[in-house]
């Protein structure tokens, strides 16, 4: 059988598939044994609590989905103290995704999630806005990366996987910076800026207007990011934007990716990364390549 383990940072994945941040609860853990993922990505989690966006905050288009939730959840300390244990009963590599509004506020995020064991890595989610600078998105200046990353590197040894925005023009500058200033890896794409309008009503369909899109009319858009930041950085990447089935998730792997997360696909079929793993494991022993050679091998 295929050989599917690769090392992401300092992390040991027994097999290159994870989940989106945002897309994937522990409730899942009734349909199928969580442990047999490479990783587990948790929902981004913020300083304080954060109630999200007023509904309607989800939308289903032609070819994807539009998300506005706004980043909800409990809020670091009701994470620690109610969910970090629940991750920590799987078998496999925890990644708490985290985001803040300034480069201390993700800095003391980091600073107490360091004293938690059995956490293995931290996604660092940049398409917040930094209050710091006017509310420009973190991800879309290429200095402020490097001052946050550098300043997560000091904090802690454990693995920094960086989260891009394909809401750029150079989306290259933004990964070289990352990993100039010690991130360990990147993850791409998050959610590309889309909208819908209900014509009865004249109204958007998210109540904020403009909303994330994802699911498989980005997928496009996420492989041309991840071929095209895989040809400047040696980091490894974990690919994602609209991997419905495993040869979606060739394809980011033949582009580049190290490892692949499933977001949307996850509400349509739980069962979907289990479905990849043997995919994958399938395609290596037919096509007779090892994993690591797969990689980047796009002719
Ligand atoms: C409902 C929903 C919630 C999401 N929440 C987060 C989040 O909290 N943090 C984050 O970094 N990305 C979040 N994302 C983005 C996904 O992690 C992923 O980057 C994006 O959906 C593209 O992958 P997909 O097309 O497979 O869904 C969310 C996406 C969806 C659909």
């Amino acid at each position: 059988m295929a050989d599917l383990k690769i090392k992401i940072g300092k992390m040991l994945w027994k097999n290159p598939v994870t989940v989106a941040s945002g897309t994937f609860g522990l409730e899942y853990a009734e349909l199928f044994d969580i442990s047999q993922l490479g990783a587990i990505v948790t929902k981004t989690i913020t300083l304080l609590p954060k109630p999200g966006n007023e509904p309607p905050r989800l939308a289903e288009t032609e070819a994807g989905l539009l998300n506005s939730i706004g980043l909800q959840n409990p809020g670091l300390e009701n994470f620690i103290k109610n969910d970090l244990s629940e991750y920590q009963k799987f078998d496999t590599n925890i990644i708490v995704s985290i985001a803040g509004s300034s480069i201390s506020e993700f800095g003391e995020v980091i600073q107490e999630l360091d004293r938690q064991p059995e956490i293995d890595g931290y996604e660092i989610n940049i398409s917040c806005p930094n209050v710091e600078n006017e509310g420009i998105a973190f991800g879309t200046d290429k200095g402020i990366v490097h001052n946050l990353i550098s300043h997560l590197r000091k904090i802690t040894n454990r693995t920094i996987i960086v989260k891009l925005t394909p809401n750029i023009t150079f989306i290259e500058e933004i990964a070289i910076s990352a990993e100039k200033a010690g991130a360990d890896a990147l993850s791409l794409i998050n959610t590309v800026y889309g909208m819908a309008i209900d014509i009865e009503t004249r109204k958007p369909k998210i109540k904020n207007g403009i909303a994330g899109y994802s699911g498989i009319g980005i997928k496009p858009i996420a492989l041309q990011n991840v071929y095209k930041v895989a040809k400047v950085v040696k980091i490894p990447i974990i690919g994602m934007g609209g991997i419905r089935n495993t040869n979606d998730a060739l394809e980011f792997i033949i582009a580049g990716a190290s490892a692949i997360a499933v977001g949307t696909q996850n509400f349509v079929n739980p069962l979907i990364c289990l479905e990849i793993i043997q995919g994958l494991e399938k395609y290596l022993d037919e096509q007779k390549i090892q994993y690591n050679d797969l990689i980047g091998s796009v002719r």
